[in-house]
């Protein structure tokens, strides 16, 4: 065994570079390392991916016949992070606690959030060809992969000499005629087959991926469309590759194509990665003929390069705005830990390569946010001096944020029973360490979204509940306003938010009841009568919760909502509160489910789960509890499973009221006395002397307690 290079040691192995660093990111060939933290090529890894290439053909995940795949590594991109990735992920292995949620905010190729798969990913980047192919790797949409498959193989066979957009536009340029009359009949036949619903969103991003991989490799270009050789020779033939998505992958992943500076103001994780553009090159410059391709709008291309407008495009990190939209970026960053990756290879200043955020702005606003680190590839931490850091062109920022806690928001759904006004006293009682946490009877989820933890499973015995918001998490958040502003108009319901009271002939303290009314009971009408649970049904209730008498909910017999109409409606509080719930939702790892509490599936709780149950209270009553409510029985049942959750070596806290206007629950009583010494039981302090159902007496206040089988504070038991 000798040692080569990574160009050599691939050539041997009969793979492409890139396939090898994809192979030494994802741990399954072992690479060792040199003092100075550099890789060692081993001439014995050959014998390494020999076995798993041999283990891949056994185990079914071979090249479909007839193409071949293509992995999202393969792709030329400036200041990719392929070779970054093992010291990526080691850097936040070591340096961060439970990490559910992970944001990689300029996200490129998408290669950082490869080496997080399986965990919730949200990435996100300015150019519509980057969030294409981060959809294509990672979005949550299913696709069939046997028509991706079929789809690649006719397009490689597909005789295609026609002129179109492409031929007219870059015939002899980065293309020759024949290739440039090949992309313009594939990519025009995947917009045809999308429109007429042939192949879903992620089904069309695969096969859009797949040509812009295939383009990238044969363009007469070294990686950038800044420019194309004259007179060389175009003889190289376009051939698509099926893509394989990293496995394994979380359904909550969410992919954006915005700018970093306004999504950090609408999304939370628990690790938020950065790695913005480091000079005055505009990446929309850069890749602007694989972006013309991805949004396929045919603009008018001018100049030698062929570049269609890019306004909008640009990033202002590429320009001296760049010190203050970092500033701002980090300022507003709510996440635990931020890792970053910055290059240093030259100076800041105004030439073309030189860096536009100095180490000194980069360490001024990362401090403000919290400790700092920063770390060389070998895994040298600096102490974080200016000379020290300079020397090195690969390092990572490393900030473990002060400020990480959650905003406490209410539901959107001003839910009966709901605990927003205990959780001031609920929250520090729970672990601050949990891996998953269960909101077992999650009611408006008041409870869940405020949760110290990223991943957690909302349910509910109420199917209207997980139905209602699986619709807010799976539509974007746009379509969700745009979808009940439409339903408002449509009845004609008022709008105070726009029009103010007076305009409908109402005075607040009355409410807008009257107005309403009328419009309420037909869509009420309409409501009962659909069939269907799909969004629209979802969205009219939505409606007709924030219209109704107390936004509550209440079906009757016959299934049919019968609430009469409220005082009150879609208003800025109402707004805010969807608003902010639908971000909320949409950057943590959640699952909402719709069991009887029973059937939850306790096997899979980890010792690092937690669950909190707040069930109906047996001793008072709310509206959920009218018909066939709460039993003994149901007390019993879930007393008995929170001792078997507590016999698993996971925690718990049961939220209930101990007594109320003179009753007692006997039941919950003797379960405390009997485990005395095992479980803690709090008092709270009363929160419903101003609440319209649990008690009226206010003179009587009801004994609310939480039972808890850990101690406040205390680490995972047994760990
Ligand atoms: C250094 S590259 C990221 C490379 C990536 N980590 C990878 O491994 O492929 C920077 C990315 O930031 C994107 N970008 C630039 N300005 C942005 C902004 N204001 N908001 C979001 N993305 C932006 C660029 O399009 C580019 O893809």
């Amino acid at each position: 065994m000798s040692v080569t290079t990574a160009a050599g040691l691939a050539e041997m192995a009969g793979i492409s570079r890139s396939y090898l660093y994809y192979l030494k990111a994802h741990g399954i060939i072992n690479v060792g390392t040199s003092a100075s933290g550099r890789a060692v090529w081993d001439t014995g890894i050959a014998a390494q991916i020999k076995r798993y290439k041999k283990a891949s053909r056994k185990s079914g995940k071979r090249e479909p016949a007839g193409c071949k795949t293509c992995r999202i590594n393969n792709r030329r991109y400036l200041g990719n992070k392929y070779k970054l990735l093992p010291f990526i992920k080691k850097v936040a292995a070591r340096e961060c606690g439970t990490v559910n949620t992970v944001a990689d905010i300029f996200s490129g190729t998408g290669s950082a959030a490869s080496v997080f798969a399986g965990k919730k990913v949200i990435l996100n980047d300015i150019l519509y060809s980057n969030y294409i192919c981060n959809f294509a790797w990672f979005g949550a949409l299913p696709f069939s992969r046997e028509k991706v498959t079929e789809l690649i193989i006719y397009y490689n066979k597909a005789d295609a000499s026609g002129s179109n957009y492409m031929t007219e536009n870059f015939s002899g340029t980065y293309f020759s005629r024949e290739n440039c009359a090949k992309i313009g009949f594939i990519r025009e036949d995947i917009e045809r087959r999308f429109k007429s619903g042939v192949i879903n969103g992620r089904e069309r991003a695969l096969l859009i991926t797949s040509l812009i991989y295939a383009m990238d490799k044969i363009a007469n270009t070294c990686g950038h469309y800044d420019a194309y050789r004259k007179n060389a020779p175009l003889c190289k033939k376009l051939v698509l590759r099926v893509p394989v998505p990293p496995e394994p992958s979380n359904p909550g992943n969410l992919c954006l194509n915005m700018d970093a500076n306004e999504l950090v103001r609408h999304i939370e994780a628990d690790l938020v990665y950065i790695d913005p553009p480091y000079n005055s090159r505009q990446y929309c410059d850069t890749y602007h003929l694989l972006e013309n391709v991805a949004r396929w709008q045919k603009p008018e291309v001018s100049g030698v390069a062929r570049k269609m407008d890019r306004s909008g495009l640009k990033s202002d990190y590429c320009t001296e705005k760049a010190p203050k939209a970092f500033a701002d970026l980090i300022k507003n960053i709510r996440a635990k830990y931020i890792i970053m990756s910055y290059n240093n290879m030259a100076e800041k200043g105004n030439g073309r390569s030189n860096a536009k955020i100095s180490d000194t702005d980069i360490l001024r606003a990362l401090k403000a946010k919290g400790e700092v680190k920063v770390f060389s590839r070998d895994y040298k931490a600096f102490t974080a001096g200016k000379s020290d850091i300079r020397k090195n062109a690969e390092r990572l920022f490393f900030c473990r944020c002060r400020d990480a806690e959650k905003e406490i928001i209410q539901s959107p759904l001003n839910y009966t029973g709901g605990k927003f006004k205990l959780l001031p006293q609920l929250l520090p009682l729970f672990p601050k360490d949990a891996e998953l946490f269960v909101d077992l009877f999650c009611g408006g989820c008041n409870v869940g979204v405020n949760a110290p933890c990223s991943r957690v499973v909302f349910n509910d015995k109420n199917p209207e509940l997980a139905g209602l918001f699986n619709t807010f998490l799976k539509l974007p958040k746009s379509d969700v306003f745009t979808a009940v502003g439409g339903i408002i108009k449509k009845y004609g319901l008022s709008d105070s938010s726009v029009n103010g009271y007076a305009f409908y002939g109402c005075k607040s303290p009355d409410g807008l009841g009257k107005y309403n009314r009328e419009p309420f009971l037909k869509l009420r009408g309409d409501f009962n009568s659909l069939r269907g649970r799909g969004a629209r049904y979802y969205l009219m209730l939505y409606v007709l919760i924030i219209y109704s008498f107390n936004n509550q909910i209440r079906f009757n017999s016959a299934g049919m909502f019968n609430l009469p109409v409220g005082k009150r409606d879609f208003n800025k509080k109402m707004r805010s509160k969807l608003s902010r719930f639908i971000d909320r939702i949409k950057s943590e790892d959640v699952v909402f489910e719709n069991k009887d509490f029973r059937l939850f599936d306790t096997g899979k709780l980890t010792r690092g789960s937690f669950v909190y149950a707040d069930p109906p209270y047996l001793i008072t009553c709310a509206t959920y509890n009218e018909r066939g409510g709460w039993t003994e029985n149901d007390e019993k049942d879930l007393l008995a499973m929170l001792d078997a959750i507590d016999a698993r070596g996971c925690r718990f806290a049961l939220s209930n009221v101990l007594s109320s206007k003179g009753k007692t629950n006997e039941i919950l009583l003797s379960w405390i006395n009997s485990n005395r010494g095992r479980y803690r039981t709090v008092h709270l302090k009363n929160s419903y002397s101003n609440s319209n159902y649990h008690t009226r007496d206010k003179k009587s206040p009801a004994d609310e307690v939480a039972v808890l089988n850990y101690t406040p504070g205390s680490e995972i038991r047994g760990k």
